[in-house]
This record gives C-alpha cells, sequence and structure tokens, in this order.
C-alpha cells in the first residue's frame, strides 16, 4: 500500500546526482551547430532574425517537394508496428535498390542485407564508427573537413578524427596519398592506431567530385594499411558542374582495379541533401561485403530506426521514376542557377573562391576582410561575430579545419532569403550593393522555371484527385 503519510520533497541539502564521466565531458563540448542559430531565424515574417547561410539546407525545392508528399502520403498496416526489419523496410529496401542502380550505377544489385537505415547520416556514421574503431582510436580524414565527422566519430565513440594535410589543389590527386601515408606515419610514431579512412565525395566544404582513379587509389591505401574506407556521398545526386561525373564508391569493383577486399568499404547516402529533407531524418549505410558489420549494427538499430512515415515518403519518390527525374532536373537547374549567382556576386566584388562542381555551398576567402589584432582564429572569430551582429552566419574555415579566413557560404537556401543574406554580407564587409543585372537575369530564369514547376504540380494534383 502507498502510504499517504510522507510528502515527496526533495531534501535541501541533496547535491545533483552525478553525470557519467561522458557525461560530463559532454558538458564542455560546444555544439555541432551553435544553438543559438535555431532561436531567432530569418523568415518571411521575421525580418530582423538570423539568415543562417552557415548550415547546409537545400530548400530550393520545398514547395514541390512539399506537394508530391502531400500526393503520395499513405500509411498501412506496417507502417504503425515495428515494420518489416530492424533495419530498413521493404519498401525502402526497393526503393535504395532502384536508386543505387539508375543513381550510383552500382556494379552489384544493393540488396537488404547490404543496407542499414538509420534516423539521418550523422546518426549512421555514429553507429559505424562504434563498430569499426575503439575509444582513443583515429580515423584519418583530409583538411578541410565536414565537422559533423568529429562529432560522429568523437561525441559517443571517443574516437578522434586525424586531420590530413592536403597540399591546398590537390585534394582531388594521386599526391593526395601522400600526405596520408605522412599522417599515418605520424600517427604510428606517437602509438595512435587507426581504423579508417574518410573520403566525402562531393566534397564538403570543397564542393568537387573525387575522379574514379583516386578513388582507386583510396582503395589500395586501405589495403594497404588493413583500414576500413568510408565514403561520405550525401551530396552525390547535387553534382551540377556542367562537364562533373560523380563516381561512386559502389560502382568500383575494388578486387580487380585495386586489390582491395570488399569488406573494407562501406557508402553512406541519405535524403538529407539531395532531397532537400533534412528534417525527415534518413541515412543509409550500404556495405555489400562484410557481414560481421551488419550483425554488430544491428544489435542497437532499433535506437536510430527511421520513422515509417519518414520512410514512406522517401521511398516514395524514389520509387516512381518519372517524378525523380523531374524532381532531380529541377533540383539540379536550380543549384546551378544559385551557384551562377553566387559567382556573380563574388565576381562583382571581386572576393577570391574555390569552384565549385557539387555540393549546396562555395568555399570563400574572405582573409581581406579580417580585423586586425590578435592571431588568424581570433580575427575570423572577429568577423563572424560582425556578420552575427547583422544577423548573418557563414560557416568559419576553423571549423573545418581549413584556413582560418576562409568561410563557407551556403547558395541552396531560398533565392529571396539569399538574396537578403548577400546584402547583409556586403554590410558587413564594407562593400557597396552590387550592380542589379545579375540579381535580374537569376530572377527571369527563377520565374521560367516557377512556371514550369507550377504546370507539374498542378498535374500532380489532378493525378492523384483521379
Ligand atoms: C558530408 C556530410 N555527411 C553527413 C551529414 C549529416 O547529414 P544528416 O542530416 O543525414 O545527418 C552532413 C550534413 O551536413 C554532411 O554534410
Amino acid at each position: 500500500m502507498i502510504s499517504s503519510a510522507r510528502p515527496c520533497s526533495i531534501p535541501a541539502l541533496s547535491s545533483p546526482p552525478v553525470l557519467s564521466s561522458r557525461g560530463r565531458s559532454a558538458l564542455v563540448r560546444p555544439p555541432l551547430i551553435r544553438c543559438a542559430l535555431f532561436e531567432c531565424q530569418y523568415s518571411a515574417v521575421n525580418s530582423s532574425g538570423l539568415l543562417n547561410l552557415g548550415v547546409a539546407e537545400n530548400s530550393l525545392c520545398v514547395e514541390w517537394l512539399a506537394q508530391y508528399f502531400r500526393s503520395v502520403f499513405a500509411v498501412d498496416y506496417n507502417d504503425f508496428t515495428y515494420g518489416t526489419s530492424l533495419t530498413g523496410s521493404d519498401r525502402l529496401f526497393a526503393a535504395l535498390r532502384n536508386l543505387f542502380t539508375t543513381r550510383f550505377h552500382a556494379r552489384l544489385p544493393v540488396q537488404p542485407a547490404h543496407i542499414i537505415a538509420g534516423a539521418g547520416c550523422g546518426a549512421v556514421l555514429d553507429a559505424l564508427c562504434a563498430v569499426l574503431a575503439d575509444p582513443g582510436d583515429g580515423i584519418l580524414v583530409a583538411k578541410p573537413m565536414y565537422p559533423g565527422f568529429a562529432a560522429s566519430f568523437g561525441c559517443r565513440n571517443g574516437v578522434e578524427v586525424v586531420g590530413v594535410d592536403v597540399p591546398g589543389g590537390k585534394e582531388n590527386s594521386i599526391e593526395a596519398l601522400e600526405a596520408f601515408e605522412r599522417t599515418l606515419e605520424g600517427c604510428k610514431a606517437r602509438g595512435k592506431r587507426i581504423r579508417a579512412l574518410v573520403v566525402c565525395n562531393p566534397h564538403n566544404p570543397l564542393g568537387f567530385c573525387y575522379s574514379r582513379e583516386v578513388l582507386v587509389e583510396h582503395c589500395r591505401f586501405a589495403e594497404k594499411h588493413n583500414l576500413h574506407l568510408i565514403s561520405d556521398e550525401i551530396y552525390a545526386l547535387s553534382t551540377f558542374g556542367s562537364h562533373s561525373r560523380f563516381t561512386s564508391l559502389l560502382s568500383l569493383d575494388p578486387l580487380a582495379e585495386a586489390g582491395c577486399s570488399p569488406s573494407r568499404l562501406h557508402v553512406v547516402y541519405g535524403a538529407s541533401k539531395d532531397f532537400g529533407c533534412n528534417g525527415l531524418r534518413i541515412g543509409v549505410l550500404v556495405s555489400q561485403a562484410n557481414p560481421d558489420v551488419h550483425v554488430a549494427i544491428e544489435s542497437s538499430a532499433l535506437l536510430m530506426k527511421v520513422s515509417s512515415a519518414a520512410d514512406m515518403l522517401w521511398s516514395s519518390l524514389l520509387l516512381d521514376d518519372p517524378s525523380l527525374s523531374t524532381f532531380l532536373t529541377l533540383n539540379l537547374s536550380r543549384l546551378r542557377a544559385a551557384y551562377a549567382r553566387t559567382v556573380a556576386f563574388l565576381s562583382a566584388h571581386a572576393i577570391p573562391f574555390r569552384p565549385a562542381e557539387a555540393g549546396h555551398f562555395v568555399w570563400i576567402d574572405l582573409t581581406r576582410y579580417l580585423p586586425p589584432g590578435g592571431n588568424d582564429i581570433e580575427r575570423e572569430g572577429a568577423l563572424a561575430e560582425r556578420m552575427w551582429a547583422q544577423g548573418l552566419n557563414l560557416g568559419r574555415g576553423s571549423a573545418y579545419c581549413g584556413t582560418p579566413g576562409w568561410f563557407r557560404l551556403t547558395f541552396s537556401v531560398r533565392p529571396d532569403f539569399y538574396e537578403v543574406g548577400l546584402r547583409r554580407l556586403e554590410q558587413v564587409l564594407g562593400l557597396t550593393r552590387e550592380c542589379d543585372g545579375a540579381v535580374r537575369l537569376v530572377r527571369q530564369q527563377d520565374e521560367k522555371e516557377m512556371k514550369q514547376v507550377r504546370a507539374q504540380v498542378e498535374e500532380m494534383t489532378v493525378a492523384a484527385a483521379t
């Protein structure tokens, strides 16, 4: 019987219960994305809010996607249960097989047993790292790099990202592997065990695609040093350069081309970027020849299982070939236009940048605008604070282990919001407003496209109603 005599009160002198050492170290760890970014965002009704051009969000096709998803939404019995598999669903497996065959040119069909789906690529990388490396081990990544690797490998797994200093401009060359050799030697000398290397293809933040030849060299390196090779291909279908070609690791024959065991290769992909769906939270690991990796991850796969509603929406689009083609074509043409707009802006202001052929951002050089005083990182911080004070955020070079003073500028945000962001950047840098010609050109292109999109959306609505 429960006694009602003793009130449930907290003794006044009780000290707070302790956190684990993992929990305590998380208290001092800076978050992957500054929390304040979410608190007061710029919007149509909050023009004094913060414009975030520092996070890779692709909002260029939001209305198309919203309309499409509304038209296909349908859940069945299995969507209300834990579904047909812990690591995905029969529907998602079929959809991915289609995608990897037709768009990634996978050499071998991607079977359900090759796939582990999770709540975003970040979660999938965390789960993969947990079974490949032990706390204190290292994973090699070329600099500059996506900062989320440090979070996915380090936050819970205690695995260190070891940055590789690849000479500027040589990232997509065989010479890059010489830098990997040197870094690996250095790690051996100081007793740091390396378990894997990462290739981010297309590259975040530099926006280039790796050539087949250089990918093969990465495979050789993995085999030579008994490492795993993780290929993050989250921007695969955002390759907008007219002469550019994305090569998936799935399309290689690692044994024949590099003498590398296919059991070393792990590819990560997801809906966040190419499909403008960061919020759906879907990521997948494709590992075609390493059953141990699958069994090891399966024991905790339920902890990151994709929501059935998100699975249904993405799978519907992936299985609908005509709509998939329409979407991907539209997305690429908008990325191309947004990139052209960015190049026009940067050129008008003579801001140096690294030309991109893929991704949602450009790597730009603002070192000339760094305020005086302090070291380079402090000066970069001071410029970032000025941007913040003007309601603007860009990704700082040092956050990517890149040169301080370089910034990553995301261009795949809503075009009208983007223009506001560019005006704010001009203000922060003390630049006079660029001439309107470039803006007009892009708007005309936008209007033409909007007409096409409206027509497609109408067609879809009619098709859904009949
Ligand atoms: C290269 C790369 N990998 C992984 C992620 C994480 O994506 P997700 O939203 O699927 O967790 C990102 C997000 O920016 C990314 O740029």
